[in-house]
């Protein structure tokens, strides 16, 4: 019996992989975490799979759900939002499975940073501009944030940063981050990023909050950098027609030669 935790992606179903839907596909028990894996994945699960929903629990009481599929022999698809490596408690529940002798897979998923970056059509590294992308949050009443994390230390770099679960803290985070970006800076919050319901508002930092409104819905991500809809930026070396590379040597005695 093995527990494999699969990242299902931000919510488009053709976002999960291949590996998770067969792992979704063949195992006898779904534990999946809440309304934020959508009714179309779950639709993987085959016919007479048990479906429970880990919202509602806590930890002893998800490992008893593991512990009596364990006792039957039956493999568990573990089911979180978006990838694993990213707040999905997945830490938590492998520490528990590796004292118990539990055996696990993890498949990675479409994490909704990347989801919500392609909704806005942006790269988040562009040269010259910021090489650098932080995930991060703002700190919260379940994970307090490290003191030398807080926004305005990663501010300071410039990087793009990808804030997660903090759209009811939104005044904060534009407030801390005015003085290293400035009010021209440009923002956006990506809600349902590749679903249905997908809803984008961009404005300059400096405007975001007002642009947002009041208690705004919770499963969105906020985005701030130079780099979103920059056009003023150089292009890469990478295809540039003078830049000698191991897939395009260049010149008389190029730096990596043909059969090398
Ligand atoms: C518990 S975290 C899960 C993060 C997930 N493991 C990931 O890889 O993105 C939930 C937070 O991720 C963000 N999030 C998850 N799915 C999203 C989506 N489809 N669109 C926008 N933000 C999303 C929101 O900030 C939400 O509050």
């Amino acid at each position: 019996m093995t527990v494999h935790f699969v990242g299902v992606g931000p919510g488009a179903p053709d976002l999960l992989t291949l590996r998770g839907r067969d792992i979704i596909a063949a195992a006898p028990v779904c534990l999946y975490a809440g309304s934020l894996i959508p009714e179309a994945i779950l639709a993987f699960a085959p016919p007479g799979a048990r479906l429970v929903n880990s919202a509602p629990l806590t930890l002893d009481e998800i490992m008893t759900v593991i512990g009596e599929a364990h006792a039957r022999g039956e493999d568990i698809a573990r089911l979180h939002s978006g990838d694993l490596s990213v707040w999905s408690a997945m830490g938590e529940q492998i520490r528990r499975l590796e004292q118990l002798g539990v055996p696990y897979t993890v498949t990675p998923g479409v994490p909704s940073f990347a989801a919500a970056a392609a909704a806005l059509g942006a790269e988040l590294t562009l040269p010259g501009l910021s090489q650098s992308v932080v995930l991060t949050r703002a700190s919260g009443r379940a994970s307090p944030v490290p003191g030398a994390e807080a926004l305005a230390a990663f501010a300071a770099t410039g990087a793009t940063l990808a804030i997660h679960l903090s759209i009811h803290v939104l005044d904060n985070v534009v407030a801390e981050l005015l003085p290293h970006y400035g009010p021209d800076c440009p923002a956006a919050v990506v809600w349902r990023a590749s679903g249905p319901n997908e809803c984008i508002v961009r404005a300059p930092l400096g405007r975001l909050a007002a642009a947002v409104g009041a208690d705004p819905e919770r499963t969105a991500l906020i985005l701030v950098g130079h780099t979103l809809g920059a056009r003023d930026f150089a292009d890469s070396r990478l295809y540039a027609a003078d830049y000698d590379r191991r897939f395009r040597p260049i010149g008389p005695s190029p730096r990596f030669p043909e059969g090398a």
